[in-house]
């Protein structure tokens, strides 16, 4: 029997989700197929029911319904909760799972892209207090790595530093230059780099040599942020591995094989940006 998964959102066709999941069936000669669904909020509801028949495998969820799903799966991880939204779904037994797969794609992006990263890294600086940040968080704090929040708007930082356990400090943006020598990487989670936007006072310049820098923006490729720590001689890793190690554990539940994040995918998803 075809086992089925989908990416569920509103509106959903310029996700690449079916690209990559279409990708690694192909590789794998499996019987499956993972769709794009436009579902709208006020649908929401019924297609839950579709995935309680066990239609599908399970999916993966985007925006606007990230958090709207938390009602309506029947468990949901604590590591989603924490992060605030529910990106996988996985359907067993007439019951829906929901969990966060971002911050292992995160993780996963960065294992891949400069092994040993976060083997004795002495602090992470990371920039924007977003959605997005949270997921950084959690992964960040998964390997017991200390954390300076930096963010344009402080109280946003501290709102959401408040919601974590650990060593979470906070500072404004203009805390960087005094912030950077004690830090072994730089994290951008905000949407600053997209279209090639700048961070306004980021001075690169004040980076120690050692230092990786990561963004999860990854259109441009290399994001300003990117180019200036290159431009320094500094490590970086782009944000496009972490879309696609983030559809490794959902593609691994559904199908039951652990897919690779090939040169070859990479190349297919980067041709489409
Ligand atoms: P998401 O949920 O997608 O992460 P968000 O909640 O809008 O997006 O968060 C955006 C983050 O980017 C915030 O931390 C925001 O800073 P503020 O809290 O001060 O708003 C940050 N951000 C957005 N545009 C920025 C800019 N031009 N310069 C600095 N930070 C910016």
């Amino acid at each position: 029997m075809t086992i089925k998964a989908f990416v569920i959102g509103h509106p959903i066709a310029h996700s690449r989700s079916p690209l990559i999941h279409g990708t690694w069936l192909a590789e794998h000669g499996i019987d499956g197929s993972y769709e794009a669904i436009d579902v709208s909020p006020e649908a929401l509801p019924g297609f839950f029911e579709r995935l309680r028949s066990g239609e599908f495998a399970g999916g993966n969820v985007t925006i606007p319904h990230k958090e709207a799903v938390f009602e309506l799966c029947d468990t949901v991880d604590p590591l989603a909760e924490q992060i605030g939204a529910v990106n996988t779904l996985v359907a067993r037994n007439g019951k829906v799972h929901g969990t966060n797969t971002d911050y292992l794609g995160f993780l996963g992006n960065l294992d891949a892209g400069s092994p040993g990263w976060s083997d004795s890294l002495d602090r992470a600086l990371v920039l924007g207090a977003g959605g997005a940040a949270r997921a950084v968080i959690v992964a960040l704090q998964s390997r017991g790595i200390p954390i300076l929040l930096l963010n344009r708007t402080r109280a946003t930082a501290d709102k959401l530093a408040a919601e974590f356990e650990g060593d979470i400090t906070v500072a404004t943006l203009d805390a960087l230059a005094d912030a950077a020598p004690h830090a072994g990487l730089v994290v951008n989670t905000t949407s600053v780099g997209m279209h090639g936007t700048r961070f306004e006072g980021f001075d690169a310049t004040a980076l120690r040599p050692d230092t990786l820098v990561t963004d999860i923006v990854y259109s441009p490729l290399v994001t300003p942020l990117l180019a200036d720590a290159r431009a320094q001689g500094l490590r970086t890793v782009d944000g496009l591995g972490m879309l696609l190690h983030q559809a490794v554990p959902g593609f691994e539940a559904w199908f039951g094989v652990r897919p690779n994040v090939t040169p070859d995918l990479r190349a297919r998803i980067e041709a489409t940006l």
